[in-house]
């Protein structure tokens, strides 16, 4: 039997039963590709049902609010994914008159579709024979083939691609490239690799090589960058006596853009509540002693993201409701329930969790 007729009889038998592959609606693969892309099978269902339950279709996603969707992303990372997402969704409604691209290369047209999602969406709903290869695909290719080709690099990439090319099964591309995907991950697995049960092993070359950890080829990681997050959650009263927080919308082109957080001061190292005092970023927002009934920090936590770890602290501020002109310029001012039903960074919600007991 050749590669793709082996792998397929495996899937036939062995593959993963996920809601979007009972499905050719091509918005319903084409979000869970995009979810996909951000985390793993089980707790991309969890998101898949919600997010479809909120935006069953993409009429109902473009009709939604930045907000909105960000909010149903929390916790994914990755967010300009979800706005671009949202933005595609509305030049598929206003542009295309509600219809789908059918080509990967019309895909690639959208906003934040890339040639994954194009060809994995293209492949599974209009079986076109294009290979769409993620982390597993690789790992399964350079491990059977034993094939060194760096896939950091756009030339490794082009040539695992090219070798999937002619793999392909024309009949069926989109199930060939999710059986690539189910046996990288259920099988041909990055450490302990189940090989006796694999139906490509008889011509492994890894196996052979007793060397599967040597595959796939990528670049050694870069040391994460460190940052230190000092976030204020400044509370005071307005004039009809509410509790008030101060928040802000992150308008810098990073991962949290137009998500809600709080004051916050970046600092190079650690730093201690005294020297927050003396701080110009503080005296800017409270030059007066009087200003602030308190200051204390509450929480602690090392966040780790893909490329940094924050070391993030969260103070507590009691602002005097008679000096809050300043803030009121700066900040944006929110009932502490308001607050709970905005889109806010990971790091957030888990920097204000009520801990459990
Ligand atoms: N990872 C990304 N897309 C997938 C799919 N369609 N099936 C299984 N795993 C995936």
């Amino acid at each position: 039997m050749e590669f793709s007729d082996r792998l397929l009889f495996w899937y036939d038998s062995h593959k993963r039963i996920l809601p979007w592959r009972t499905s050719d609606d091509p918005y319903k693969v084409w979000i869970s590709e995009v979810i996909l892309q951000q985390t793993r099978i089980e707790q991309g269902m969890t998101y898949y049902s919600r997010f479809l339950d909120a935006f069953p279709d993409v009429t109902s996603l473009a009709a939604a609010s930045e907000d909105e969707v960000l909010r149903l992303w929390q916790g994914l990372g990755y967010y300009s994914r979800a706005r671009n997402l949202h933005q595609a969704a509305r030049e598929i409604v206003k542009k295309q008159d509600k219809k789908f691209p059918e080509s990967s290369k019309q895909w690639m047209r959208l906003k934040g579709v890339g040639p994954y999602t194009a060809a994995a969406v293209a492949s599974i709903v209009f079986r076109e024979p294009i290979p769409a290869l993620d982390g597993n695909g690789y790992r399964v290719l350079s491990r059977v083939f034993g094939l060194s080709y760096n896939i950091d690099t756009a030339k490794g990439k082009t040539r695992f691609f090219q070798l999937a090319t002619q793999l392909i099964d024309p009949k069926r591309p989109g199930d060939f490239n999710q059986a690539l995907m189910d046996l990288g991950s259920m099988i041909c697995k990055p450490f302990r690799p189940l090989c006796q049960k694999c139906p490509l092993n008889e011509t492994c070359l890894a196996k052979q090589q007793n060397a599967t950890h040597h595959y796939p080829v990528k670049n050694p990681k870069k040391a994460a960058r460190e940052r230190y997050f000092n976030y204020f959650k400044i509370t005071t009263k307005d004039r009809q006596g509410n509790n008030i927080i101060y928040i802000k919308k992150r308008l810098e082109n990073d991962i949290w853009k137009n998500m809600y957080d709080f004051p916050l001061l970046e600092t190079s190292a650690e730093i201690s509540t005294e020297k927050i005092f003396q701080h110009p970023w503080w005296l800017q927002l409270f030059p007066d002693d009087k200003a602030f009934l308190m200051l204390k920090q509450v929480r602690q936590r090392v966040h780790k993201l893909t490329h940094q770890t924050i070391h993030a602290k969260l103070f507590q501020v009691c602002a005097d409701h008679e000096h809050t002109d300043l803030l009121n310029k700066k900040f944006i001012p929110v009932k502490i329930d308001q607050f709970e039903q905005m889109a806010k960074p990971r790091l957030i919600e888990l920097l204000t969790r009520v801990q459990e007991k």
